[in-house]
């Protein structure tokens, strides 16, 4: 009876999600939602790859897979249709993992026009059949980029931030920019315009905050809070830093190490000295 019992809910198990031996096994068969203010639509995976909507696309340098990739895909501006969304929104891309990314709605609203070579960087929904699963993630992370992942045909490299290639992801939510969310980040009026700490707060905005907090601000959560308790420049050398920032391994390497390395095309030197200023400037107001 209890044999029979065990058979019956390792059916069930099976049956429930969906999976096969070797399969990446989700607790429940995974959704993605899409929200603004006031409403919001989840979509089950069998649902987007039923979609019309849906088109094969081809990504000629995809930056996570590090090779050209083929996937079947939505445009997020089509998802976001009839959204409400102000001219200085974002949609914060939540991943199931604690990574979670806000991206400037405009960037994601650009409609692609079939046929026509891209002009500016066009944002798509990859969505992973079960049937025709895609290869692990090559480096730091576990499993495929599946079941959904933000890809981008187009547009400059430089306009579209590494993490903004959000993979696992849960959930697409209309909200304020980050700089609204989050005013413990600012930068003073005093500070000059042109000055490497304004960049370094945009560059920390649109990449570090996917996993790291700043003083408890931010929804990232990969990695440890960058202020509290103590804030890195406080136990850097600003070299070692710099070095770790480039490429974590090249300072300390553990089985378990989760941050990626960043490539001078994601993230300059320039963009390194300006985070490291940012940080040191938000170091100095903090004492
Ligand atoms: C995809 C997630 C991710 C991104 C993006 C990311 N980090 Fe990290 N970071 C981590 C994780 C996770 C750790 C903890 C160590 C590990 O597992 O690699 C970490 C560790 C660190 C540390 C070391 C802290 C210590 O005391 O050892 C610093 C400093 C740091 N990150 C800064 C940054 C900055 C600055 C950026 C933006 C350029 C950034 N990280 C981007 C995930 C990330």
């Amino acid at each position: 009876m209890r044999a029979i019992r065990a058979l019956l809910s390792a059916l069930a198990l099976a049956v429930g999600f969906g999976c096969l031996p070797g399969r990446t096994v989700f607790a429940q068969s995974p959704t993605l939602t899409v929200a603004d203010r006031t409403t919001s639509r989840t979509y089950t995976r069998p649902e987007l790859l039923a979609d019309s909507r849906l088109r094969t696309i081809v990504i000629a340098h995809d930056p996570v897979y590090r090779r050209p990739m083929t996937y079947r895909a939505i445009a997020i501006a089509e998802l976001l249709k009839g959204a409400r969304i102000g001219d200085d929104d974002y949609v914060q891309a939540r991943a199931v993992d604690n990574f979670s990314i806000g991206i400037p709605a405009g960037l994601l609203r650009t409609m692609p026009k079939p046929g026509a070579a891209p002009s500016t960087a066009e944002a798509f929904l990859a969505i992973e059949d079960p049937a025709l699963p895609w290869p692990a993630i090559p480096g730091v992370a576990k499993g495929t980029a599946g079941p959904f992942y933000v890809v981008w045909q187009g547009g400059a490299r430089s306009d579209i931030s590494s993490e903004y290639w959000a993979y696992h992801l849960a959930a697409l939510t209309v909200t304020d920019s980050p700089y609204r969310r989050w005013p413990g980040l600012a930068v003073s009026a005093d500070v000059p315009a042109t000055d490497p700490i304004r960049r370094g707060l945009d560059r920390f905005v649109a990449v570090c905050m996917a996993c790291h907090r700043f003083n408890g601000e931010g929804e990232g959560g990969q990695g440890p809070d960058l202020a509290r308790p103590m804030n890195p420049v406080d136990y850097f050398q600003p070299t070692a830093l710099k070095k770790l920032l480039r490429d974590p391994r090249s300072v300390r390497t553990w089985p378990e190490a989760k941050m990626p390395a960043f490539d001078a095309e994601n993230l300059s030197d320039a963009d390194i000295d300006a985070i490291v200023a940012w940080l040191s400037y938000k170091a100095r107001q903090g004492r």
